[in-house]
């Protein structure tokens, strides 16, 4: 009987096996887990476990997803030209440069998809979003990463580990799960000591919420640049996380290998519809930033003043919080208090951080909420 070995030194005979034997590798790559969004006993939980945007969406987008109920029969637009003009005019770009994925996770995976073959590998920070090395791994790449000092990326880490088989360096700033950010002076550093072989990508899944002027999303750089590729959600700022969308602006010849390998309908006709919609509702837009900007700061301190240490600045819509030794309490041990009062954050022991848990800004009655369990929590210890 063949045995499915995770060891890349234990040949296996595939062909002989009494069974279809995956790739090699496939099986050791972790399950991505989603935050929680159920409790036992608690009907409605609140979600902050997600980063997903408290204030619903758009309207206009609902109303436009509406609509959609009269086209099901239909397949969408492969191409999702109405979403490609609206975002060619609202950033000032090519059309033919974006490249649509069932959300920006999609996109992650055409990349890869599109530069790894076995050998190669991509390299990230140490706390490097989840869905990144998926891919990678899935294409037969390894994964090198970087330390992250401080819980914030650094340039010269990142570039400590690039080596002449990596095709790609994957950056989410700001970073999810650390809510960190980098300056652009620091990504344009990145990019200027980067080979022009490998593929700096920038995930700016969280940049509208990123409000300091020395940030940037990094559009300007792939403008002008063979090997910058920027990509963006509709499930944050938006709050379309359930309709999946989101897109890369890749150079010409990048976006051209990636729409070989996309699947033709990936991008729903809702979710085409709805995208179009939320892009020109900006005062939705507006009222999801101020809610962060009004929130983000209380949090930060109240958590604080608990006795938590908060990873800060973040530039996003959540928080990294530390449980020190010295609180005498374990974030396990509140992430299960948190729940039995109805409010789901994120454990984020995957991610190597096992004393953190990770936590999204809500609506003010979540907040207090939030801050009122905790209070409670470290008082019982
Ligand atoms: C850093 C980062 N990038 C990308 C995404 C994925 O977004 P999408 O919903 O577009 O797949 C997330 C989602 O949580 C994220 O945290």
């Amino acid at each position: 009987m063949s045995q499915v070995s995770s060891d890349p030194g234990v040949a296996i005979d595939r062909a002989a096996a009494d069974r279809p034997i995956p790739k090699p590798g496939l099986l050791d790559i972790h399950p991505y887990v989603p935050g929680k969004a159920k409790v036992e006993g608690v009907a409605e939980p609140v979600k902050l476990s997600a980063n997903e945007n408290p204030l619903g969406s758009s309207p206009k987008a609902q109303a436009a997803y509406a609509e959609a109920a009269a086209k099901l029969n239909l397949y969408p637009d492969p191409k999702a030209m109405i979403v490609r003009a609206a975002i060619a005019e609202r950033f000032g770009l090519e059309p033919e440069r974006l490249v649509f994925g069932c959300g920006s996770d999609e996109v992650f995976q055409i990349l890869n998809q599109t530069f790894l073959e076995p050998g190669d590998n991509m390299v990230q920070g140490e706390f490097g979003f989840a869905a990144f090395a998926i891919g990678a791994k899935a294409a037969g790449g390894e994964i090198k990463y970087a330390k992250e000092p401080g819980f914030r990326i650094d340039v010269d880490e990142l570039l400590a580990q690039v080596d002449e088989r990596t095709r790609l360096v994957f950056l989410a700033n700001p970073g999810n799960p650390t809510g960190t950010w980098i300056p652009f002076s620091e990504v344009r550093r990145l990019h200027e000591a980067l080979p022009a072989s490998v593929v700096l990508v920038l995930d700016g899944a969280y940049g509208e919420f990123a409000l300091d002027p020395g940030f940037s999303d990094g559009l300007e750089l792939a403008r002008g640049s063979v090997n910058v590729v920027v990509t963006h959600t509709f499930s944050k700022l938006h709050g379309l996380a359930g309709l999946r969308i989101g897109w890369a602006y890749a150079p010409a010849q990048i976006a051209e290998a990636m729409e070989r390998i996309r699947l033709p309908f990936n991008t729903a006709i809702p979710a085409q519809l709805a995208a179009v919609a939320a892009l020109a509702d900006e005062d939705f837009q507006r009222a999801s930033i101020e809610l962060v900007e009004q929130w983000r700061p209380w949090l930060t301190q109240q958590l604080g003043g608990l006795g938590l240490e908060v990873v800060s600045p973040s530039a996003t819509n959540f928080l990294l919080v530390g449980f020190p030794k010295t609180a005498g309490r374990t974030a396990p041990e509140a992430e299960a208090f948190l729940a039995s009062r109805g409010l789901l954050v994120r454990g984020v022991k995957l991610y190597g951080l096992p004393d953190h848990l990770r936590v999204t800004i809500g609506l003010e009655a979540h907040n207090r909420a939030l801050i009122e369990a905790l209070a409670d929590f470290m008082r019982a210890s």
